[in-house]
């Protein structure tokens, strides 16, 4: 995972819509217990209406947002392997697609299970399963007849968990279905044990016919949901089928190496001696990409801040604003810290940057990875969009405004904002980045530069929000960035998911002229 976590508010009071089952109708008998048949069952991307309400979802605040503990069953030695890892991922789709949280917020929580060893098992079933879930939500609602019990939405998701491996991972049958059995157990349902059972091997016996049969599905085809792929044809005719394909896939792990503390080559030599090979990132000055994911804490000298996990067009911000020492830099929307070390690091001693953002649990990992990797920064929990206090004077040589947007390029390492996020989001969010513009411009010196940058792919928030600021700021005038010009905008400059060793995101340099 980079470090940028995904942008606000992904993490909201939603809950995803319940999974198509065309056989509602059928009026057999509803192993799952009484849930209202006339909760009517639509995919994310279904045909039916999205985002409609489950009728009788558990709503937010019924339960605990922590997901309970699945860990008291049986004795670690005497569980089937993979059993903790199952569950743990069954919990944690479930708090994203019936409670709205954000993957981001769901991880930080303790759903990984006990034994480490499972650990790298639970997120790979956590963000497969989320990447192609309208697959695996037309599977079950082929298999089920009914939709299941609001208290059963969590056995839903081990179902949609158990159909990952058996479609997705290529797990043993046999292992597959006995892990997922077993964690039913876990989050303490053994009486459905039986029917989970059943509907998997049901699902092996008949897997060819149910796969056309779901594989037919309008929501199926590109597992995204249908405003966005609408949004995505829009903005961009071209790419945008390149685009979703980009976006389903497994990203690459790239890291940024700590210039303060070594370099690119020096650092290659750490990895290569560690049996992990890498690559460095075309356009960055300090980004490697793994050929192979590795678990962050595995890196040599991580712990000692010798290296960071960001992707390789999150690095492009940092040069792109180039602070330079005994400039004075404002990081306006910088947690969890990212691109703010990364100018620190740049820039080495002798510059003065001062990071806010408005949300103080973000900042907490913000001084953690500052403090990992030996850099220094006034960090306030501050509002941009209504700046007042004492860091905000003197002015500000250049000010990095990294924008909270729709994070729609970099689904790839959050697929929870394919079903969080709504088009009815994005204008909320272009208000926001608007107001964040206009408050924190005035803190910009004359002749001192601003960098926007999203990670976004959509127009509205890119393009068309920085020719607004400019018709409406005179003493704005756009730079040019030097990138390239394969993805110049009217205004500012487009990375894609499709490009190597990227993210999608959106960069704008403006500079303040003199009254
Ligand atoms: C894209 S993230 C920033 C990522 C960060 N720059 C990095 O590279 O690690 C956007 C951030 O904006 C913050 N934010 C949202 N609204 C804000 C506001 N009104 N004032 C300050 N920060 C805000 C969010 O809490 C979030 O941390």
């Amino acid at each position: 995972m980079a470090e940028r976590g995904p942008k606000d508010p992904t993490d909201r009071d939603r809950r995803a819509t319940p999974s198509p089952n065309p056989r509602d109708a059928s009026g057999r008998e509803n192993p799952w217990g009484r849930a209202k048949a006339g909760a009517a069952r639509a995919g994310p991307t279904g045909n039916a209406p999205a985002r409609r309400e489950r009728r009788g979802a558990p709503r937010r605040g019924d339960q605990p947002d922590t997901p309970p503990s699945p860990w008291s069953g049986p004795a670690d030695a005497e569980r089937q392997p993979g059993a903790d890892a199952r569950a743990a991922a069954a919990l944690a789709i479930h708090q994203v697609r019936d409670r709205g949280q954000s993957l981001t917020r769901v991880m930080s929580q303790s759903v990984l299970p006990r034994p480490p060893a499972d650990r790298a098992l639970t997120q790979e079933l956590i963000y497969g399963t989320l990447r192609v879930l309208p697959r695996l939500e037309a599977l079950v609602g082929i298999l089920l007849h009914h939709p299941v019990k609001p208290s059963d939405r969590d056995l839903e998701a081990l179902i949609l968990v158990g159909l990952y491996q058996l479609t997705v991972l290529g797990t043993p049958p046999h292992a597959a279905v006995a892990a997922t059995v077993e964690a039913v157990r876990l989050l303490g349902k053994p009486d459905k044990a039986g029917l989970v059972n059943a509907l998997l091997r049901r699902f092996l016996r008949e897997r060819e016919a149910l796969l056309a049969e779901a594989d037919a599905l309008p929501s199926v085809r590109w597992l995204f949901p249908e405003w966005l792929l609408a949004a995505l044809r829009r903005d961009w005719p071209e790419d945008w089928e390149a685009i979703v394909g980009a976006s389903n896939a497994r990203p690459p792990m790239s890291l940024r190496v700590n210039a303060t503390r070594t370099d690119r080559r020096a650092y290659a030599g750490l990895l290569a001696a560690d049996g992990i090979t890498a690559r460095p990132i075309a356009g960055t000055e300090s980004g490697l990409m793994l050929d192979r994911p590795v678990p962050a804490q595995t890196l040599p000298g991580f712990a000692e801040g010798l290296v960071s996990v960001q992707d390789g067009g999150a690095q492009l911000a940092a040069q792109l604003l180039d602070a330079q020492p005994g400039e004075r830099v404002l990081d306006a929307c910088a947690a969890p810290g990212g691109k703010t070390a990364h100018i620190l690091e740049r820039a080495g001693p002798g510059l003065e940057l001062v990071a806010i953002d408005s949300a103080a649990a973000r900042l907490v990992p913000l001084r953690e990875n500052l403090a990992r990797l030996g850099l220094n920064a006034r960090v306030e929990c501050a509002d941009a969009a209504a700046p007042r206090g004492a860091w905000d004077r003197p002015l500000f040589d250049r000010i990095l405004l990294d924008v909270p947007c729709s994070a729609t390029g970099v689904i790839r390492r959050h697929p929870d904002i394919k079903w969080l996020r709504r088009a009815t989001d994005i204008a909320e969010l272009c208000a926001l980045q608007a107001r964040i513009l206009d408050a924190i411009w005035p803190l910009l010196v004359p002749g001192g530069r601003l960098l926007y940058v999203t990670c976004s792919l959509l127009a509205a928030e890119n393009q068309d929000q920085i020719a607004a600021f400019l018709a409406r700021q005179p003493q704005a005038s756009e730079r040019a960035i030097p990138i390239g010009d394969g993805r110049a905008r009217p205004h500012g400059y487009q990375l894609l998911p499709t490009d190597a060793g990227s993210d999608g995101f959106y960069f704008a340099l403006l500079e303040k002229l003199a009254p």
